[in-house]
């Protein structure tokens, strides 16, 4: 039996949509347990590109997959990408996916707060994806949250006129922007309900069934470890947990099921939205990782800001996740540099910083201290084994080891799926 949680560890599109659809073969069900379709996550089959913000990226592989209880889910996004999917000849039917009854559900109030809110004071932005995300998790919190369960039962309409008519007041006397129209969202919901209705299930049950019968199941994680609630750069964090812990409390197992957590890292690393970054690149450098890596974002089509790796972070997010291994993506847009630096600890005010702060603003007068290593002049995204690699690729890959303490299972050196080294299957 093995049962796997995938994490980021950076600040989210690390690659895990590509490194899930890889694993998936080797799984019988695919859950995702936190976020909403804040996410973007890329998977190219022969060729061909996938992008899911909600269904999880084992579907490609014909898995059974799972939408947790821990995600936020807007039912109109859904629907479409399950349509999307179709089109694209992927089964998408309520054989193959399933939502928890307890999963939330995003409204149009929780739209229109995101952006009112973003747009209200341009100083405290946070850079959100303008989803939803945030007021809908504070509804949750609130319990004021509309679940798949509510929008299922009898009382529903009655339940969303009495929580509608205060977001409006917000919306209309706070934000001076327009209220929803709630006769009109509830007819749409009502719609919804219709087309969703097949897929609601309890997935605790599901899982614990498929685990009672020797299945394997991975889970798939969102953003990553540094945009998490708890335990990112908060406040310029998603309103979710986004660590492995959150995996378990997200789908309804308890912690004795988990086997190996794995961490996708990007060979640099990236931000989107506001907030520190202290290996941050504002130079040539910084825009010809942006532009040979493609880093838009896959949501909202933002470009991505970019730096250097980060084994500070790396180090927080081994021993927030318990990672037992990394995945290692996207090494092929570092070819061609003459050098590369990697973060091995940050200085503030002169004084040696080896722990990632919780003081953003101490987080933002960090300078990083940094280990230079030789580059590799190959294009790498041919390589299909260790062996092969450059002897500087894998000397980058050793420090990014040793300065971390954890083990490189898996080498991505290009989007497609076989464009990888799997040094060794987490799943056996
Ligand atoms: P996610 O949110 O973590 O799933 O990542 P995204 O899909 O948002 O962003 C990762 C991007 O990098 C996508 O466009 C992927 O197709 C692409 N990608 C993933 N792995 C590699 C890799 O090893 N090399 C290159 N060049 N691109 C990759
Ligand atoms: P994947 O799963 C990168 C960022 C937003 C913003 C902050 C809060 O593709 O890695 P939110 O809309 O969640 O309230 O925005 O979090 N963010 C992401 N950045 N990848 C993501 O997902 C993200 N999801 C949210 O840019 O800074
Ligand atoms: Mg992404």
């Amino acid at each position: 039996m093995a049962n796997i949680v995938i994490v980021g560890t950076q600040w989210g599109d690390e690659g895990k949509g590509k490194i899930v659809d890889l694993l998936a073969e080797y799984s019988d069900y695919v859950v995702r347990f936190q976020g909403g379709n804040n996410a973007g996550h890329t998977m190219v089959v022969n060729g061909e590109q996938f992008v899911s913000h909600l269904v999880p990226s084992g579907i490609i592989q014909g898995k059974t997959c799972l939408i947790g209880n821990g995600m936020v889910v807007d039912p109109e996004v859904l629907i479409n990408e399950i349509d999307y999917l179709t089109e694209k000849d992927v089964d998408v039917t309520s054989l193959r996916l399933k939502v928890s009854e307890k999963a939330h559900l995003i409204m149009p109030y929780h739209k229109a707060l995101d952006k009112a809110r973003e747009d209200s004071n341009k100083k405290k932005q946070i850079g959100t994806t303008g989803r939803g995300i945030g007021p809908c998790y504070e509804d949750k919190a609130a319990r004021r949250g509309i679940r798949f369960m509510d929008l299922l039962d009898s009382g529903f309409e009655e339940n969303l006129q009495g929580v509608a008519e205060e977001k409006n007041f917000y919306l209309k006397h706070f934000y001076k922007s327009d209220p929803v129209d709630i006769d009109e969202m509830i007819d749409q919901y009502r719609n919804f309900r219709e087309r969703l209705a097949p897929y609601v299930s309890d997935i605790s049950v599901l899982i614990d069934n498929a685990l009672r019968e020797d299945k394997k199941v991975l889970f798939e994680g969102a953003q990553g470890t540094h945009l998490d609630i708890d335990h990112g750069t908060y406040p310029y964090v998603t309103s979710s947990n986004t660590v492995s812990g959150n995996a378990c409390c997200g789908s309804g197992i308890g912690p004795k099921k988990i086997d190996k957590i794995i961490g996708i890292v990007k060979a640099y690393t990236t931000r989107v939205g506001k907030g520190p970054f202290p290996t941050e690149l504002f130079d040539d450098t910084g825009d010809l990782i942006q532009q040979k890596g493609a880093e838009f974002g896959a949501t909202t089509g933002r470009r991505r800001r970019c730096g250097w790796i980060d084994a500070v972070m790396l180090k927080n997010a081994v021993r927030l996740n318990s990672l037992t291994g990394f995945a290692v993506t996207k090494l092929d847009v570092l070819g061609g540099l003459d050098y590369i630096n990697i973060c091995t600890e940050y200085r503030h005010k002169g004084k040696s910083v080896a722990r990632f702060p919780t003081s953003l603003n101490m987080l933002a007068e960090c300078e990083p201290v940094y280990e230079t290593v030789p580059g590799w002049k190959e294009d790498i995204s041919g390589v299909r084994s260790y062996q092969e690699l450059p002897e500087n690729t894998r000397n980058f890959l050793a420090r990014i080891e040793a300065l971390t303490e954890t083990p490189v299972e898996i080498i991505s050196v290009g989007p497609g799926r076989n464009e990888t080294i799997m040094l060794s299957n987490p799943f056996g």
